[in-house]
């Protein structure tokens, strides 16, 4: 473990000290289509070694975020019908949300289910219980009115879509989470390659349109 610490370290210290050569052998950034510590970070660590290759510490653990969206949503589509039913929105939150079973959903146990369960990042978490919760700050999302309305049926496209927006806004409001936040740094690489995501018309307006780094 101390030794994994080590090595994390030792390599951190390594790309810092390279990243200078990096730009002088390129005689400047201008025609570097890739800026910021992240860009320099990769660019340095394709030149490592296999064992001196660091993962990037935002995203290391969290997979892709094609997979994160089709988690959540193969949750609340648990039949696979195409359609986001009431008992299916009940069952999460009862299952998976409301962890001291008071019929409420506050924003430490929705924060909580995304960060550690669907491996989401804060921000993005934070900014969709807000998107979501009542101005009751005892009890911001109640959801025991799902459990028998089975005539509620979102198709998966609109669910999506809502979880999408919500995702772009958090990256649109501070683009150093282009950099920072895994969910924001995957969003255009999902948008463009995820065959689920790619059809969603959130993500296709967004891949016109990207968050751009500024260095
Ligand atoms: C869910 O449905 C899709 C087609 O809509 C299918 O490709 C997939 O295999 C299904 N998954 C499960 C777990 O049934
Ligand atoms: C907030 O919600 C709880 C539980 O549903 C309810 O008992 C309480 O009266 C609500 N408070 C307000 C101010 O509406
Ligand atoms: C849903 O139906 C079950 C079984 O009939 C019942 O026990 C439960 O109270 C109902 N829930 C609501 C919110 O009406």
């Amino acid at each position: 473990m101390k030794f994994a610490v080590f090595l994390l370290l030792l390599s951190l210290a390594f790309a810092g000290c390279s990243a200078g050569r990096r730009w002088g052998m390129r005689g400047g950034g201008g025609r570097w289509p890739c800026r910021g510590f992240f860009c320099r970070f990769w660019g340095l660590s394709r030149r490592l070694p296999a064992p001196w290759r660091p993962s990037l510490p935002v995203c290391s653990g969290k997979g892709t975020l094609g997979e994160r969206f089709a988690l959540n949503l193969g949750i609340n589509d648990a039949d696979n019908d195409t359609f986001v039913s009431g008992p299916e929105i009940y069952n999460d939150f009862k299952n998976n949300y409301d962890t001291n079973n008071d019929g409420c959903v506050t924003e430490a146990e929705w924060t909580q289910r995304w960060e550690r369960g669907l491996r989401f990042s804060k921000a993005y978490a934070v900014n969709r219980f807000a998107a979501l919760a009542s101005d009751n700050v005892t009890c911001p999302i109640t959801y025991e009115s799902f459990e028998n309305s089975t005539d509620m049926q979102m198709p998966v496209g609109i669910f999506l879509s809502a979880n999408l927006q919500t995702l772009v806004e958090t990256c649109q409001s501070d683009n150093s989470r282009l950099i920072s936040n895994c969910d924001c740094l995957q969003l255009l690489g999902a948008c463009v390659n995820d065959a689920k995501l790619s059809e969603d018309s959130v993500c296709k307006a967004y891949v016109v349109q990207p968050v751009i780094a500024t260095d």
